[in-house]
């Protein structure tokens, strides 16, 4: 079966971002479990990872823990173990492009949408499953959110430009920016749409 085409765009324009300033009326954060001092802060995962890696999403549980047990349930987390996803690609699309080669762009693309951070790491074919790294499998937390925009001019195909960093991009002005940038694309639909709208490689 044929699926759609990623659009891949080497030379990416990074849009400009709106890393608004954060007004000092906004209203208070309904997050859970905000750590109540800096030490707290210090010694949480937080800091445990380096700033120019993907942080697993677990390591976002102990403060986000609602979001968390919701998020494991949700397609998202399994896009890529899904037995349905699994079944298509290894067992028919990765087979069928070794006898079409004109398929293996469409068959990389696959991971793009369904395992990104995976697709970013090896750059190239995902041949078998040890390949991903478990605690990075599917759409996870860290990869929405450090989602800073998307190359080209409409958002589709999976062309998304995620840098991951210690600052989470997210959906409001708070007062503090200890771990999070406010970014007006995380308010949006477009948002969804850089993986839920499929273009083909002529952007059409
Ligand atoms: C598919 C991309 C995606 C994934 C996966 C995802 N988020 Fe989000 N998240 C968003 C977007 C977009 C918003 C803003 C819109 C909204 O609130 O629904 C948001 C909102 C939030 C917010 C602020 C709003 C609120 O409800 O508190 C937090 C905090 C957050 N996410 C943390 C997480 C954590 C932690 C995980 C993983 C356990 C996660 N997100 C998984 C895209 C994602
Ligand atoms: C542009 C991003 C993108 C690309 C590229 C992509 N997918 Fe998807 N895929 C999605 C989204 C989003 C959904 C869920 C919504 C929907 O069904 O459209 C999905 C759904 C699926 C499902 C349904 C899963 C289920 O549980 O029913 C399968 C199977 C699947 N994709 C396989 C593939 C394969 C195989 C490829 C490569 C040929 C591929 N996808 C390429 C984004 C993508
Ligand atoms: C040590 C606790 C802690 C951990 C761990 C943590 N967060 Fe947060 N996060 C918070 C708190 C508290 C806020 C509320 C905003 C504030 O006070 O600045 C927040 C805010 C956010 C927001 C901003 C929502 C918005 O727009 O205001 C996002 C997005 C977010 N976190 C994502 C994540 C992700 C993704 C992870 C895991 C990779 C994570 N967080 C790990 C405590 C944490
Ligand atoms: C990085 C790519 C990516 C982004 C960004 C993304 N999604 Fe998805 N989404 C997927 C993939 C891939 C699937 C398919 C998972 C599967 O079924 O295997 C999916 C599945 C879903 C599903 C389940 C659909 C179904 O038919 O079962 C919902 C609902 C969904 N996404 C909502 C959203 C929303 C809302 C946003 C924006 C806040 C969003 N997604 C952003 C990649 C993405």
């Amino acid at each position: 079966m044929r699926r759609t085409i990623i659009l891949l765009i080497v030379v990416s324009t990074i849009l400009f971002f709106p890393f608004a300033a954060n007004s000092s009326n906004e209203p208070e954060s309904p997050i859970i479990n905000k750590p109540t001092s800096k030490d707290e802060l210090e010694q949480s995962s937080i800091r445990s990872f380096p700033s120019e890696e993907y942080w697993p999403s677990s390591s976002c549980r102990k403060c986000h823990s609602k979001i968390y047990d919701q998020h494991l349930q949700s397609m998202h987390a399994k896009s890529f173990v899904n037995p349905v996803f699994q079944a298509e690609y290894f067992r028919e699309l990765l087979p069928e492009s070794i006898r079409s080669p004109e398929l293996l762009d469409e068959v990389r693309a696959c991971i793009a949408c369904h395992s990104p951070i995976s697709y970013e790491k090896w750059n190239s074919f995902i041949i078998s499953e040890e390949q991903v790294d478990q605690r990075m499998s599917g759409v996870t937390c860290d990869f929405c959110h450090t989602i800073k925009g998307y190359k080209g001019k409409e958002p589709g195909g999976g062309n998304y430009v995620s840098v991951p960093g210690y600052q989470k991009l997210g959906p409001f002005q708070f007062q503090s920016n200890w771990h999070h940038v406010y970014s007006e694309l995380q308010t949006q639909s477009e948002f969804c749409g850089i993986c839920h709208s499929r273009v083909n490689r002529y952007g059409l």
